[in-house]
């Protein structure tokens, strides 16, 4: 049986009736959003004092950033841009903290943690980021040697998600884990390091390296599962073999704190972690990429500023516009640019393609489109999607971006239905759906499940920011239904299914809440100490 495919049938959410969920929120049993490991050396990063000096289209340019030394400064600027708080909000006695990385529900199931050679000012070992105290916590001392670069792996804990969205959790943890690899990259590329996917690491091997094969450290039982692995760094890394061999014998603190009191069993959950889990040793395929003209400008800001002024919008206005040069400049951010954050990550063929509801984009029609992100999905996409779409070009965009108009419509009560009765879904400029390959997601290399959704959480990441750069915002959508949008589409749910909902428009802002700045709380405290 495939249980990947099994699981994404039974967690759709349809017209009639959503996918089986708690049905209310048990506040008593909400998971705490930050881990801690108690007793393990905590060592406190430095918070960013301004701006690091890179723009937006200098980040977007083929050009990099000049490396900067990997020092334990360093390493905290990548951490707090990429993992870090960005923002407390609070709202009638409540106060809660956002982050650089977006997470479905806020619920942040994506945990960090740093594998290290002696950095200037952190000695060598294991270590657990918290983004709350902006500190590392070592959870084990080991002679790693190697030089040119560090790892960081990235880790998840489905409970987290499924306390608010049961059965479904699992898609909006993968969401979320490809939403802070994205992040990573891009944080990386500022500092001038590149970053890669580490393809051939296995599951088994990223959770004996951080510390997750050893249950005496996790007391609560709370199942925190390995994702994925990245080298940062201009060297080789080191093989996943030799890094554990340097591990045997470390000695290793820190028990990790319980999350919630109580929990609600949602056994599809680690049913399916299990059947997507990732064998070592396997080699991902690396895709020619095609050379692309370099991205029209978008914002001088600095890249930092925009990163830590993302937000997922709440309500749009329903009425601006969007110019089509800035449209044509994000979604020309969408196409693998082999140099370029955060598709530098991974070299393999994209699999996920934009199709987009357009509703308000200067000088376009409103309707369907569509935009196979590689030559040579356009042809699998056509005979998947309905014969009678017009695949026809769209005047005035530029010849290399892969822009079709499928059918002029007005789609905003469709894709708003469509996601969930959301209204931003129809009062933004335009809403897009992802449709992910699905033809190839055998029992046999079942992990690639996962990974679609890792391609849609960094397309939706690249949204994220492509927006701010032009004044929009963005919100990602994990509440749709599923065949809804694929019926209207016409599509071979064989071949590709709609696997995440992005929507960019412009935001309206709720002035009741209260704003605070992310490290405001540790900029207190820090200058309170250093005053004793
Ligand atoms: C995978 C994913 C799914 C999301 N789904 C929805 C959604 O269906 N509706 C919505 O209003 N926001 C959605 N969001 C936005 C989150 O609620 C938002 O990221 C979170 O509240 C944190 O806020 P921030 O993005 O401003 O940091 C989603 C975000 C992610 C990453």
């Amino acid at each position: 049986m495939n249980f990947a495919l099994s699981y994404h049938e039974r967690s759709k959410h349809h017209l009639e009736r959503y996918a089986p969920g708690p049905g209310g929120l048990d506040w008593n049993s909400q998971p705490d959003p930050f881990r801690r490991y108690a007793g393990a050396q905590v060592i406190e990063l430095a918070l960013l004092t301004g701006e690091l000096p890179v723009s937006w289209d200098e980040l977007c340019a083929a050009a990099a950033a000049p490396p900067q030394a990997s020092t334990v400064d360093q390493v905290a600027s990548l951490l707090q841009l990429s993992l870090g708080l960005s923002a407390w909000k609070s709202f009638g006695g409540n106060r809660w903290a956002l982050r650089c990385n977006p997470s479905s529900g806020n619920l942040h199931p994506t945990e960090g943690y740093l594998i290290c050679p002696a950095l200037p000012g952190l000695p060598a070992g294991v270590y657990h980021y918290r983004p709350d105290q902006h500190c590392l916590e070592q959870r084990a001392a080991a002679p790693f040697a190697w030089p040119g670069g560090f790892l960081l792996a990235l880790s998840g804990i489905h409970w987290r998600e499924a306390w608010k969205y049961g059965m479904r959790a699992f898609r909006y943890c993968q969401h979320d884990c490809g939403h802070a690899l994205a992040g990573l990259s891009y944080a990386a590329a500022m500092l001038g390091w590149p970053l890669r996917l580490l393809t051939d690491w296995g599951d088994d091997e990223i959770a004996a390296v951080i510390g997750l094969n050893r249950p005496d450290d996790f007391p609560s039982g709370e199942a925190e599962v390995p994702e994925a692995i990245v080298w940062i760094g201009a060297g080789e890394p080191p093989a996943a073999a030799q890094v554990q061999a340097a591990l045997a014998g470390a000695p290793w603190s820190g028990l990790a704190n319980l999350l919630s009191p109580e929990h609600r069993g949602w056994p599809d959950i680690p049913a399916v972690a299990a059947a997507t889990r990732k064998p070592a040793g396997i080699r991902g395929q690396s895709a020619h990429s095609e050379t692309l003209p370099a991205l029209a400008p978008a914002s001088m800001t600095p890249a930092s500023v925009l990163i830590r002024r993302r937000r997922s919008a709440q309500a749009f206005d329903g009425v601006g516009s969007l110019s089509a040069p800035c449209f044509y400049r994000m979604l020309d951010a969408l196409l693998p640019r082999a140099g370029l954050a955060p598709w530098s990550l991974c070299s393999a063929a994209p699999c996920v393609h934009p199709v987009l509801f357009v509703h308000r984009v200067d000088g376009l029609a409103p309707g369907i489109y569509c935009m196979p992100r590689t030559p040579a999905a356009l042809a699998g996409l056509r005979a998947a999607l309905r014969p009678d779409w017009l695949w026809a070009r769209v005047p005035g965009c530029p010849q290399h971006l892969p822009l079709y108009l499928l059918a002029p419509l007005d789609t905003r009560e469709f894709v708003a239905t469509a996601s969930c009765h959301q209204a931003i879904a129809a009062d933004g400029v335009f809403t897009l759906g992802m449709l992910a390959r699905f033809d190839d997601i055998s029992p046999a290399q079942a992990w690639l499940y996962r990974e679609r959704y890792w391609e849609a959480g960094m397309l939706g990441q690249v949204l994220y920011l492509e927006a701010e750069a032009c004044g929009l915002q963005g919100t990602g959508i994990g509440c749709y239904f599923d065949d809804v949008v694929h019926r209207a589409l016409g599509l071979d749910t064989g071949r590709f299914q709609d696997i995440y909902h992005f929507t960019v428009g412009l935001a309206m802002l709720d002035a009741r809440l209260g704003s605070e700045a992310g490290y405001a709380h540790l900029e207190r405290t820090r200058s309170a100490e250093r005053c004793i």
